[in-house]
């Protein structure tokens, strides 16, 4: 029997709302901290196809999760692509070489995945030896958008200054990189494919921050373009997830870019988005991350109110509406995965 993430994602029956968690692998988790520090870096923990297999499968040890997601980050593509990764304590992700012009951007290769980022389906493979059919597991990538804000202004942004300027001034030049990380994005999910996960997830978590016309021109139209490029499996493409943080007004749009499934962050109801996108995508979401610091008996309530706002019937995947943060209690996430096993069963039995 397919397992009832994959049919939630297809909006197929199943007995249960499946959950898993953005971020489920990271530092709320001691076992997680404790690998992190024998590894020395962030970085030394995503190229090393056993760590990163070993805090993969963690979170599925502690808790009934329905998935697990390969442990990387979106930043190795850029980072393959020349720009020279660097995690800052305190300060996050930054890029030695960031795009600084148009000669930077014709100079942009595109990393062949089983080179570059060879660690990346070696971790994948280990992962699928490792979890045989416990759970399903979910691959990934950032989506162009997202990856060029990073490429751009060399880190985290508040005012994507830099991006936007470009995006004004200069739309065939950022085109032109959009289309190359369209190219990037799809060989390296396709390499993830190849290696064996069973569905993917594109993280447009900057997609939110563009006006209506530019979201739709230059955010959507590429993560169309990257799932366009997707590899067939014997038993076709596998499901496909998309997730732009900030995006619930433009939840019609995306349900016709052709993924299965849509993301779906904490400022939007779940069942009014659910009539609006109908039968043609399945929702994951969309707890606040900020609700896991309430009380365990808190958690449960809003977790119900979720379920009752989706409703019957297939096509959620419970999950948080953007990655847990580092100092949640593990028995609050526990709290929270408990209650959608105890809680949904209601929702599927007609
Ligand atoms: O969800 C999972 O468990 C899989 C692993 C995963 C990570 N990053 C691990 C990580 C995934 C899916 C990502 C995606 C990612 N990375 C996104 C898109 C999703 C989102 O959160 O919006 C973005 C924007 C990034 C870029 C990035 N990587 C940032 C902004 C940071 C935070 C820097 C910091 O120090 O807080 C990272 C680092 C990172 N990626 C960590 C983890 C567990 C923490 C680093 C550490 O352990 O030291």
């Amino acid at each position: 029997m397919t397992h009832c993430f994959i049919r939630a994602l297809l909006r197929q029956p199943v007995e249960r709302t499946p959950v898993w968690m953005m971020r489920q692998a990271g530092r709320y988790l001691p076992e997680y901290r404790e690998v992190r520090e024998r590894a020395g870096s962030f970085m030394n923990l995503c190229t090393s196809p056993e760590l990163a297999c070993e805090v993969t499968l963690q979170p599925l040890e502690r808790y009934r999760l329905d998935a697990a997601i390969l442990f990387s980050d979106i930043l190795t593509v850029p980072d393959a692509m020349g720009l020279g990764l660097e995690f800052v304590e305190g300060e996050g992700p930054r890029f030695r070489n960031p795009i600084r012009g148009a000669t930077d951007i014709h100079r942009l290769g595109v990393p062949d995945p089983e080179a570059e980022l060879a660690y990346v389906p070696a971790a994948v493979r280990l992962i699928k030896q490792h979890l045989g059919d416990r759970a399903p597991l979910i691959g990934f990538s950032g989506s162009p958008w997202t990856l060029a804000t990073y490429m751009v202004e060399g880190g985290s942004s508040r005012e994507f200054r830099k991006i936007k300027c470009l995006m004004y001034e200069e739309p065939a030049l950022m085109h032109e990189l959009l289309e190359k990380l369209a190219d990037a994005v799809a060989l390296y999910l396709n390499a993830q494919i190849a290696a064996g996960v069973d569905a993917v997830m594109v993280f447009d978590t900057w997609g939110g921050n563009l006006d209506a016309e530019h979201y739709l021109t230059f955010s959507l139209r590429y993560a169309e373009r990257v799932l366009q490029q997707l590899r067939l499996t014997a038993r076709g493409r596998i499901p496909a997830i998309f997730f732009t943080k900030g995006g619930g007004q433009w939840l019609e749009a995306m349900a016709d870019a052709g993924y299965d499934a849509l993301g779906l962050d904490w400022t939007t109801d779940i069942g009014s988005a659910r009539q609006r996108v109908g039968d043609r995508v399945a929702l994951q979401g969309n707890l606040d991350p900020v609700a896991l610091y309430a009380r365990p008996e808190v958690i449960r309530g809003e977790v119900r109110k979720i379920l009752e706002r989706y409703g019957t019937g297939s096509g959620h995947v419970f999950n948080l509406g953007h990655g847990v943060t580092p100092d949640i209690k593990p028995e609050h996430v526990g709290a929270m995965i408990d209650a959608v096993h105890e809680f949904s069963p209601a929702f599927h039995r007609i």
